[in-house]
Order: structure tokens, then sequence, then C-alpha cells
């Protein structure tokens, strides 16, 4: 464990300053997967814990196994390593376009990579900056797990424009670890950067004098609607050039947004770390992964895998990303006719609409669901109704505004 902890001081001073008391505790012993693994090819295997047939292959039951058609039941019915299986992570790595970075661990969804990143950084002592209004859960994984004081900078200025002068002035405030989270495209505003926007982030985050993780929540990325957007995940950005005595960045993706596998759970965790240092961040994370839930979904883990080395998948998703697309611009068309103000949006699943001063988010959504039988949700930290476009077929949307507008123009 101590060595994990130097050689990080060594080769990467702002991770090994990052790390919360239980990131510097997290240590993998020599455990039973550990020893599994370095006897996987012996003839006779007696090492994990699992019901074979007595030569490596699983003893599926046929209630199972029928329902798992065209899937590897080797792979699907055995434990998954605890960094998930090689060629998942490897794949993934290879989607997101072989970025600098240790390879992805598999994480059970999104929410999970977020709480490892969490676990490692996050403590009272390291303040978690974000921009208002975010999802909520962030609150769970950082403020209610792991005790961070959430330091919130509105997302906009007050001409609308993406506030990255908000953000510098809490970075400016520190003077001393923490950590920053990034969703783009946003929940629940719907916006990502521009390119300008973009670079001016990664600038400031880069000058950033004292350690930092920055967390990328690249949830929904692919979609984006407008030419102006800058159409990536920050991450690389953030990367290129980053100082190790400085910065470190977690990019946080997965299957539920972009391959629609909301069920699934099946996310990944990058650190921006390369060599030693990323194999100790990835072995601390696998640890607290091997403490919590041992290991992701195998059957789950399989599927994402066939997707992503099936032909058709690419495909696939562009039809999904068109079907997104025109309800987005339905949804720009129908709020510009009713009149129903609108923050900025041009990618993702959300648009978010502010109430005025008389109006509350949650009465307006409790009359939307009692007088117009239409479900959206009360954001109440910024007064305002965030509306789920992407679960609206596009011929529905000119209504859906229609009853937005019937009870907010009251
Ligand atoms: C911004 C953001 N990050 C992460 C997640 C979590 O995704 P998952 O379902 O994979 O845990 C969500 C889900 O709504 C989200 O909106």
């Amino acid at each position: 464990m101590s060595d994990l902890n130097a050689l990080l001081e060594a080769e990467h001073p702002a991770a090994a300053r990052l790390l919360s008391p239980l990131g510097r505790r997290a240590f993998m012993p020599l455990g039973v997967p550990q020893q599994a693994a370095e006897s996987a090819q012996c003839e006779r295997q007696a090492s994990i814990g699992q019901i074979t047939s007595g030569s490596g292959d699983p003893l599926a039951l046929p209630a199972l196994a029928e329902h798992f058609q065209g899937v590897d039941l080797r792979q699907a019915f055995l434990y998954a390593p605890t960094a998930g299986i090689l060629a998942l992570r490897q794949a993934w790595r290879a989607r997101m376009g072989n970025v600098v970075g240790t390879l992805p661990i598999v994480t059970n969804g999104m929410s999970h990579g977020l709480s490892l990143a969490a676990d490692l950084f996050g403590c009272p002592e390291h303040p978690l900056l974000l921009a208002t209004p975010y999802w909520d859960n962030y609150d769970t994984i950082w403020n209610m797990r792991t005790g961070a004081e959430m330091r919130p900078f509105p997302i906009f200025n007050a001409e609308r424009g993406l506030d990255i002068a908000a953000m510098g002035a809490r970075l400016a405030e520190l003077s001393g670890p923490a950590c920053l989270l990034l969703n783009f495209p946003n929940n629940p505003t719907g916006y990502s950067p521009t390119e300008a926007e973009a670079h001016a982030i990664a600038a400031r985050i880069h000058a950033h004098p004292h350690p930092l993780a920055v967390i990328c929540d690249d949830a929904y990325a692919g979609y984006y609607f407008d030419e102006g957007c800058y159409g990536r995940s920050l991450y690389n950005l953030l990367v290129e050039g980053a100082d190790p005595r400085r910065l470190v960045v977690c990019k946080i993706d997965g299957a539920s947004k972009e391959l629609l596998f909301f069920g699934g759970r099946i996310g990944f965790l990058t650190f921006s770390a390369t060599g030693p240092a990323g194999e100790a961040l990835v072995h601390k994370a696998s640890a607290i992964l091997r403490g919590t839930i041992s290991s992701v979904s195998a059957p789950a883990q399989s599927v994402v895998l066939a997707a992503l080395r099936d032909p058709n998948l690419a495909g696939q998703e562009e039809e999904v990303k068109g079907v997104l697309k025109r309800r987005y611009t339905a949804l720009q068309g129908a709020l510009a006719e009713s009149g129903v103000d609108a923050l900025p949006f041009n990618s993702g699943c959300f648009a978010l609409l502010p109430l005025r001063a008389d109006q509350n988010a949650q009465e307006v959504r409790r009359r939307l669901i009692a007088e117009q039988s239409t479900g959206v949700i009360a954001v109440e930290s910024d007064n305002a109704l965030r509306v789920a476009f992407c679960s609206i077929d596009e011929s529905d949307i000119p209504d859906l505004v229609a009853r937005i507008a019937r009870v907010l123009h009251r």
C-alpha cells in the first residue's frame, strides 16, 4: 500500500496529493482474484470458488442459458475480472479513439464510476466544484458519501453565456487539493461548449496552480445537435499538456446513454495518468470496486462487447442520433413559437425552462401532472423545469410544449 502511495508521489504528485484517506488506503491484497488469475493457465484449476464443469467451462443451467443465445457462456456465466473483461476495456478504449490514459475500468454504470472517483479523491478537505444546476445524484455520490463540500458556480452568466469566469473565480478561491466536475452535454441544461469555450475552460484549468482532479462526466457523449458544439469530450483537451504535479483527469462514460443500455449498468472510468502511475490508480480503483461490488455483471459486459464488435452498431447509433436531433429541432421550434423560455441548449437529452419568480417549480410540476397529464422534473435550485425531449416522439413535441405553455402562461 505504502509502495503505491510512494510511487504516485514520485510519478504523479497531483494524484498523490489528491487521494482521500480511503484512496490512500486502497490496496488490492494478493487475494482470490489475483491468485486465480496467476493460475488461469494451469491444468488443474482449483483456485476460484466457481462451480464449473470440472474443466473450466460454466455449468450453465439450461433455464438460464437458453436466454443467452449468441453469447459466449464462458464469458457471461463465470466471474469477470475485477477491473472488467480485458477485451471490453480494450474495445471501449478504441471507441474513445485510444485516448491518452489508462485502460478504462468497467464500472456498474456511470454512477458507480463517479462514486469510485469520489472514493479516491473526495473527502471533507477536498471540495467539489461544479456548475449549477446539476444532476441531483452528485450530492449523494460526493457530499453524502465522502463529506466533500459542494461548491457550485452558475453554469450561465446573466447574458446566458457559459460562465467560465464563475468557474475561474471558484478555482481562484482554492489553496489546496480539490475536485472539479465537468458534465457536457449537460444534465439538466442540455448545453455543450463551443470550440472557443472548450479551449477557454481547458486553459483556465491548466493555469490552476494547486492539485486538481477534474472529473469529466461524459454520460451523454455523442449527442451534439448544433454545429457550434465542440462535439467531443473535454478530456483530451485537458489531458494534452496536463502537468502531473497539478492535474489528474478522470473520464466517466458508458453504455447507458451512448448505447441506450440504461439497465445494463455498464460504465467506464479512465484516468489521465500513464505508465506505473496510471496502473497504481487502476489498482486502487479496482481495490475499492472489489470491496464493494466485487465485479461488474459478466452477462452485461459480454453483451456490450458483442455490440462493440458488431459492424452494424455505428449505423444503428447514427439512426438514434438522427431521431434525437429531430426531437431537438422540433423542441427548439415549438418553444420559439409558443414563447416558452428556455436556457441555451444544443446537445444531450434535456432542455431547462426557467420559471418566473412568482412560479414554484414543484407546484408547476404537480399542476402539469394533474391538469395536463404531463411529467417533467422540477429543478428547485434554479426554479426551473427539466424537459427530457429524448423521450418524446417528434410529432408529440408541439403538444408537449402546448401543455406546458397552458400552465406557465396563466
Ligand atoms: C450526468 C449524468 N451522469 C451520470 C449518470 C449515471 O448514469 P448510469 O445510469 O450509467 O449510472 C446520469 C444518469 O442519468 C447522468 O445524467
